[in-house]
């Protein structure tokens, strides 16, 4: 069971859409795969038409005493399942500040022979929640807006795991780009060398992005053809060749 966490410390970067169209395309392509929100504002739940509502409480998912059957629930597409937001997340830190290292990959245990992969749309803060993340997740996917305060965040980031000598990866990539404007292009030129584990395909800036959010679903089920559905498409099959 690989994880990946859509994480970024800044907010409004495309972190939910990009776990949404990413979890479907793998899912598409027949994996089975997980979604987790776990971020309270519930943006990846309610594009999936699924309650903000952790049945038995968070108190219980952290512990390992859920039932799986009840709280992941499935979504309208085929081999993508959902383990939906809790509103009442700040619990969740606090309750994850008491456990050990990995505690988010241990709590799903109990299913880890059900998916084959998990994908986790996290909330753009530091925290415990975040910590834990760092050590559970095979990569951090980071959705790089090409302007250079985007750029700025993503070296905190670095700087951050290096300084809590936390081995995880980051894989960026770009995200509402606009080929149009020359410092998103000149942006976008100096990353690779920058960041050699850059993802190399560059999800644009597209209307039909934000009408996610009206009809509720993934790109592919609604706009299979647009370019934006295309570049998620592309970005997954990049994705699943670095998998192996
Ligand atoms: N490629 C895109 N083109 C146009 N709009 C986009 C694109 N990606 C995301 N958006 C829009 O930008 C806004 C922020 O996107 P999203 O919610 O995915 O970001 P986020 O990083 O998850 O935000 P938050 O930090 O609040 O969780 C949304 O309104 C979304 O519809
Ligand atoms: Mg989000």
């Amino acid at each position: 069971m690989r994880m990946l966490a859509l994480y970024s410390i800044k907010g409004g970067v495309g972190k939910t859409a990009s776990a949404v169209n990413l979890a479907a395309e793998a899912a598409r392509a027949g994996h089975r795969v997980l979604l987790w929100d776990l971020d309270p504002q519930a943006a990846t739940s309610f594009y999936l038409r699924v309650k903000p509502r952790i049945r038995g409480g968070v108190g219980k998912l952290v512990k390992g005493k859920a039932s799986f059957d009840k709280v992941i629930r499935a979504t309208q597409l085929e081999n993508l399942d959902l383990l939906p937001a809790a509103l009442a997340s700040r619990e969740m830190d606090e309750l994850l500040a008491k456990r050990g290292n990995s505690h988010l990959r241990q709590v799903l245990k109990p299913v880890r022979d059900d998916y084959d992969l998990v994908i986790l749309d996290c909330p753009p803060s530091l925290s415990h929640l975040s910590e834990n993340i760092f050590s559970s997740v095979d990569a951090l996917l980071v959705p790089v807006v090409p302007t250079v305060l985007s750029l700025r965040t993503l070296e905190q980031l670095e700087t951050f795991l290096d300084d809590h000598d936390i081995p995880c990866p980051l894989w960026p990539f770009i995200t509402l780009a606009d080929r149009r404007r020359t410092l998103h292009r000149e942006v976008m030129a100096g990353m690779q060398e920058r960041w050699p584990l850059m993802l190399s395909h560059a999800i644009p800036s597209a209307s039909v992005v934000e009408r996610m959010g009206l009809e509720r679903a993934p790109l592919q089920l609604f706009a299979p053809r647009s370019v934006a559905a295309r570049a998620y498409a592309a970005l997954w099959r990049e994705l699943a060749q670095r998998l192996g």
